[in-house]
C-alpha cells in the first residue's frame, strides 16, 4: 500500500481543530445569503483567494470576520456536521474541538444558540459515523481576563459536554499569565487545559502555559527548541504538542515545510501529534498535513505511524479506550 494510502486509511486523532475555522468558502457563502449578511467578495472564488496571509493577526481578522455568518442553531449544526462528515471521509475516528464562545456571544449569539447545534451534529456523527467527539471550550486571549470568567460561568448549564479549556487567538502581548486566574478555576471545576503557546511567541509563553495555567496539552508549542530546559520538561512530563504544520506555513511561521521542525521534536523524544488548526483556511484537512509532511519531509510510514498511535495517547479519551486504540 502507498504511504498516501496508509495516511487515508489508518484510524486517527485530531486534537487541535477550531470549528470556526472550517467553515468552507461554500457554507460561508450560502449563510450569507441566507441572512443578507453582505461579505467583501464577490465570489466562493474570491474568497478562497483572499486567504493569504502574512502573519496570525492578518489571519484572524478574516477568520473572526467570517465567523459573522454564522447566526442561527442550523448553521452550527451545519458547520459542526460538514466537518464530522470530512472526520469519517478522512477516517479520523475521534476529535476534540475547540470553538470561541466570544467570537459569537460579542454579536448577541448565545450558548443556547450555538451549543444545541454542535450537539445534535456531534451526536448524528456518534450514530452514523461512530465518530467520538469532545469540546473544548477556548477562551479568546486579546480579551482581559474578567471577560474569560463571565465566559465561564455563562457555559455552566453546558459543563457536563465540554471536556477542556483552551486559550487562543492574538498571542503576542497576551501571555498565559494574563488569564492564571480564570485557569485556576477552570481546574477546579474539573476540566482539562490546554493553550496555544509558542506559535509566534517565545519559549517563556510555554514555560508560562506549564507553570501558571497547569496544561495537559500544549496547542502549536513549534518555539520550545529555543530552550533546552523546556525541550528537557517536555520530553520528562510527557507533555504533549498538538502541532499544525500547514498552518504554521500559511501564517509564516516557517518559510517552507523543509523547514519545519517536527522531526526533530519526535526525534528528542517529545510526545508530538500532526493537526490541521484551521483546514479551510490554511489549505489542507489532517490528511493533507500528513501528506504535506511526507512530501517535504519525506516521513516514512513508521513515523506516521508514531505520529498516530500520539494522537490517541495525547488525547484525552479514557485510558481503557486508548489502549484499545494505541
Ligand atoms: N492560533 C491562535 N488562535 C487561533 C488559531 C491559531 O492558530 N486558530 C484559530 N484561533
Ligand atoms: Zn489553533
Amino acid at each position: 500500500m502507498s504511504l498516501s494510502s496508509i495516511i487515508k486509511n489508518i484510524p486517527k486523532a485530531e486534537l487541535h481543530l477550531h470549528i470556526e475555522g472550517s467553515l468552507t468558502p461554500e457554507l460561508m457563502w450560502r449563510l450569507a445569503e441566507k441572512h443578507s449578511v453582505s461579505l467583501p467578495y464577490a465570489s466562493v472564488e474570491e474568497i478562497e483567494a483572499a486567504y493569504n496571509f502574512e502573519d496570525l493577526q492578518s489571519f484572524l481578522d478574516l477568520y473572526y470576520a467570517g465567523a459573522g455568518v454564522l447566526r442561527d442553531e442550523d448553521d452550527f449544526f451545519a458547520l459542526m456536521w460538514e466537518y464530522l462528515t470530512r472526520c469519517h471521509e478522512d477516517n479520523i475516528v475521534h476529535t476534540e474541538i475547540m470553538f470561541d464562545p466570544q467570537t459569537h456571544t460579542e454579536r448577541d449569539i448565545g450558548f443556547d444558540i450555538f451549543m444545541p447545534g454542535f450537539l445534535k451534529a456531534m451526536e448524528k456523527a456518534k450514530d452514523e459515523y461512530g465518530i467520538s467527539s469532545y469540546l473544548i471550550m477556548s477562551f479568546l486571549r486579546h480579551l482581559p481576563e474578567d471577560a474569560a470568567f463571565d465566559t465561564l460561568s455563562a457555559a455552566e448549564p453546558y459543563y457536563e459536554h465540554i471536556t477542556a479549556i483552551g486559550l487562543d487567538s492574538s498571542e503576542l502581548g497576551h501571555p498565559p499569565s494574563k488569564f492564571e486566574r480564570v485557569f485556576k478555576k477552570a481546574k477546579a471545576l474539573g476540566f482539562k487545559i490546554v493553550a496555544h503557546a509558542g506559535e509566534e511567541g517565545p519559549a517563556s509563553y510555554i514555560w508560562e502555559a506549564i507553570e501558571l495555567l497547569d496544561v495537559d496539552r500544549i496547542d502549536h508549542g513549534v518555539r520550545c527548541q529555543e530552550d533546552e530546559a523546556l525541550m528537557d520538561l517536555l520530553k520528562e512530563r510527557q507533555i504533549p504538542l498538538t502541532v499544525c504544520p500547514l498552518s504554521n506555513l500559511k501564517l509564516c511561521v516557517i518559510n517552507d515545510m523543509k523547514d519545519h521542525n517536527i522531526v526533530q521534536l519526535l526525534d528528542a523524544g517529545l510526545l508530538v501529534t500532526v493537526n490541521s488548526d484551521d483546514p479551510t483556511y490554511f489549505g489542507g484537512f489532517l490528511n493533507d498535513n500528513f501528506e504535506a509532511l511526507h512530501q517535504s519531509l519525506g516521513i516514512d510510514e513508521k513515523t506516521v505511524r508514531t505520529l498516530v498511535a500520539n494522537s490517541f495517547k495525547a488525547s484525552f479519551l479514557p485510558q481503557e479506550q486508548k489502549n484499545q486504540l494505541v
